[in-house]
């Protein structure tokens, strides 16, 4: 079954996606680093985003049922200092001081997600808790009448307990199972939520849950469980996308996308093609593995079907560790987003390697190693360093490879620790930086970027390391049974870059940044009808400011 042969992969590689490392990968420190002043468009969705088990707290409140995540802290040994989500923000009892904070940011959108065993506390329609939909109702209600859309992941990886119990997402059961609970909340809310994300980062979901097995339900079985695993979940992605557009989507014309998820990769060296070829790859098996079959063509990105197929044939496997769609299956799960989704938080570099081929892993599958690149900021979560151009590049990467969809950024923030309270220098560095780099992708290279969602409003659970760190613009006291909420300076701060779109430049620094002089410049040119060409003999870092200036008035 080799499917491909050698001179595809390369080709494809070498024809077009090369163009963002080649493009962006020899640019001067200077470049990178260059602030881009600007502002978005009116329309631009500015919001915040959450998710239910890390801020609803009330994990037993007026009827809800498990999810594995309320067994797997319960379960002694498992999070760090033994925290859980039993009260987290206590958001179940508070929304209303959510809302207040939303209204104070100014936010455009709030991105929240649904507790599916809140709904339905045994997983199945009718199990149904109208307490569960009553919240829900409230909540949505409140924020509609704050002008603020809500936009509804329907699957933050809080999956009722007694479906874990039948073997959760690798039992091709739960396709029919979540198309019901998406059904159900499509018609009970749908009426005012116009935006669905059906999962939060699948990929989390079927290499962490399933390969590494740190998150629940920490299956460690790393050469074939994920891949079974994001088999269903896109086949159950598409089949509550379609529920959407056969039954709602001409009376409630709302949109459905995923909130995929990918770090971006720069090469080890851009100059040396292989090297290429292994952060392409990288990107692939990350975000291609969901993005791919539907934003592309239905089937997993050729990388992905060569790697796996030729070392499970060199393994001795009878078949691809890959599992293959159906030329009908390809057809149903092709184009069904109607957005790209992304959260993006860090940049790592990878490297080609051949590893042994005796493991079977889907790590050891794609041929390469990861590890940060040097120009990176240390943040409270050692994985995720900052390193904001990485963004600019992968938004561009998306932009090439699945031929320029609408994007919103769904997640995009820095942990601090969170014995440090309201005096957030590094949130505030990294959200000046890493939206800079977002402006600049929709400014000066046409990536349709149409809104960026902050992670997050608040500190909150976060996953296995409890209440240790926040990614939060707002602090909360957890040893408090009010779990008040303040404001950090980052609060502040991205309120104004919302009022102000961006980053208009500022009067005093136009001097320092010459830029005024450029701009009266290209004025007068414009006035007298002349349109303005990049002088080539300038120093390289002047004919790159007003190549920017330039492109941003035309
Ligand atoms: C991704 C997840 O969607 C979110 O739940 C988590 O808190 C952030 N990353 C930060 O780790």
């Amino acid at each position: 079954f080799f499917i491909l042969n050698s001179f595809n992969v390369c080709e494809t590689v070498l024809l077009m996606k090369i163009f963002v490392w080649e493009k962006f990968s020899h640019q001067s420190k200077f470049q990178t680093k260059f602030y881009h002043y600007g502002t978005f468009p009116d329309d631009f969705q500015w919001g915040v985003s959450s998710s239910s088990y890390q801020v609803e707290g009330g994990w037993d409140a007026d009827g809800k049922g498990p999810s594995m995540w309320d067994t797997f802290t319960h379960t002694p040994g498992t999070v760090l200092n033994g925290d859980t989500g039993d009260v987290a923000c206590d958001s179940y009892n508070r929304f209303e001081e959510d809302l207040y904070m939303l209204r104070a940011l100014k936010v455009k959108a709030y991105r929240l997600s649904l507790s599916w065993p809140r709904l339905f506390p045994n997983g199945y329609r009718a199990s149904l808790n109208m307490k569960g939909v009553d919240y829900y109702n409230r909540l949505i209600d409140g924020l509609i009448a704050y002008n603020i859309t809500p936009m509804v992941t329907l699957y933050h990886w809080d999956l009722p307990q007694t479906l874990q119990d039948i073997n959760g997402w690798d039992n091709v059961d739960m396709i029919d199972i979540f198309n019901d609970y998406c059904d159900f909340c499509f018609q009970t809310f749908g009426d005012r939520v116009k935006f669905w994300m059906t999962f939060n980062e699948p990929y989390a979901i079927a290499w962490v849950g399933y390969g590494l097995g740190e998150l629940p339900p920490n299956v460690k079985s790393p050469g074939d469980a994920p891949y079974r695993v994001a088999h269903n979940l896109l086949k159950a992605h598409a089949k509550a996308y379609h529920t959407y557009d056969e039954k709602y989507r001409k009376t409630q014309q709302g949109l459905v996308s995923i909130s995929v998820s990918s770090e971006w990769f720069e090469p080890l060296d851009v100059n040396i093609p292989r090297e290429v070829a292994a952060a392409d790859r990288a990107l692939q098996f990350q975000l291609g593995w969901f993005a791919h079959p539907i934003f592309k063509n239905g089937d997993y990105p050729d990388a992905m079907k060569w790697q796996v197929g030729n070392k499970s044939e060199l393994q001795g496997l009878a078949e691809s560790r890959l599992p293959t769609f159906t030329e009908e299956e390809k057809a149903y799960i092709h184009g069904t987003a109607d957005v790209f989704c992304l959260n993006s938080y860090t940049t790592r570099m990878a490297r080609h390697v051949i590893p042994r081929l005796s493991t079977q892993s889907y790590e050891y599958d794609q041929d390469l190693t990861v590890q940060d690149v040097s120009d990176s900021h240390a943040t409270a979560k050692k994985e995720l360093r900052a390193a904001a151009w990485g963004l600019r590049r992968l938004l561009n990467w998306i932009k090439e490879e699945y031929g320029n969809p609408e994007i919103y950024i769904t997640e995009n923030g820095v942990s601090t620790d969170t014995s440090k309270t309201v005096d957030d220098p590094d949130r505030i560095f990294f959200l000046k930086t890493y939206i800079d780099e977002a402006l600049k992708a929709h400014n000066l290279d046409e990536v349709r970027l149409k809104g960026y969602t902050a992670w997050s409003l608040l500190d909150s659970f976060e996953w296995l390391s409890g209440y240790s760190v926040g990614f939060g613009l707002h602090h909360i006291d957890f040893t408090h049974p009010d779990r008040p909420r303040t404001p950090k300076r980052s609060a502040h701060l991205y309120h104004q870059i919302i009022r102000q779109n961006g980053f208009p430049l500022p009067v005093e620094e136009e001097p320092i940044y010459g830029l005024n002089h450029y701009h009266r410049l290209v004025d007068a040119l414009l006035a007298a009808n002349i349109k303005p060409q990049v002088n080539k003999t300038m120093p390289p870092f002047l004919n790159y400011i007003v190549e920017d200036l330039i492109k941003s008035i035309f």
